[in-house]
């Protein structure tokens, strides 16, 4: 297992898009796709302070939360990463586009990367997510991925995991 934080933030380039370490220039670009706890920012000092526990994670080991960049133009286009369980070699994936980036195949790209990263440098050996059964975006995202789904949990809730062993 090699869990964070590394020596430097893990960038993982892909053919378009790349997952790099979120700035504090790029809080003000993801206000209304920024959540901790599950409670949604809705101003930029409440945003910046989601990233501030976020980058604490990080340094606690817990977490790695990546923005998504647009290669061709640069911008920052939504965010994934991996929020818990990683202390026993699982991640729990998440990850959100802003509004205008989605219904692109992006995220589908953006969530590869961040697997194949799991599975493969930190050694993890299940990943999973949770969505609802009203998503129907997400479970199709999931899917395209590979996920299988291994539970439903109460309000509606929805578990889907890849494993190392399934490929
Ligand atoms: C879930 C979410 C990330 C999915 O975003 P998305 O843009 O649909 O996902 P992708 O980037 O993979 O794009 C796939 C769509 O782009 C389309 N697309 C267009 N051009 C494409 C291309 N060149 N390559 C691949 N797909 C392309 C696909 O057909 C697909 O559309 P469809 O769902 O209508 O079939 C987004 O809806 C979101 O942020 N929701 C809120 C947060 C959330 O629910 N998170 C999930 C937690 S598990």
């Amino acid at each position: 297992m090699n869990l964070p934080p590394y020596h430097t933030f893990p960038t993982i380039p892909g053919d378009r898009v790349t997952l790099r370490q979120i700035l504090p220039s790029d809080i003000k670009d993801l206000i209304e796709i920024s959540f901790y706890d599950a409670i949604q920012a809705t101003t930029i000092e409440q945003a910046a302070e989601m990233q501030d526990k976020i980058n604490q994670d990080y340094l606690d080991g817990n977490s790695i939360h990546w923005g998504i960049i647009v290669n061709e133009t640069n911008t920052i286009s939504g965010t994934c990463g991996y929020y818990r369980g990683l202390d026993r070699g699982e991640g729990e994936l998440g990850c959100v586009m802003l509004p205008q980036f989605r219904g692109l195949g992006l995220m589908t790209e953006a969530m590869q990367l961040a697997i194949d990263f799991g599975l493969q440098d930190i050694g993890l050996k299940r990943v999973w997510a949770i969505t609802t059964n009203q998503n129907d975006k997400a479970i199709k995202l999931l899917e395209r991925l590979n996920f299988i789904k291994i539970a439903d949990l109460e309000d509606n809730e929805i578990e889907y995991e890849v494993r190392t062993d399934i490929g």
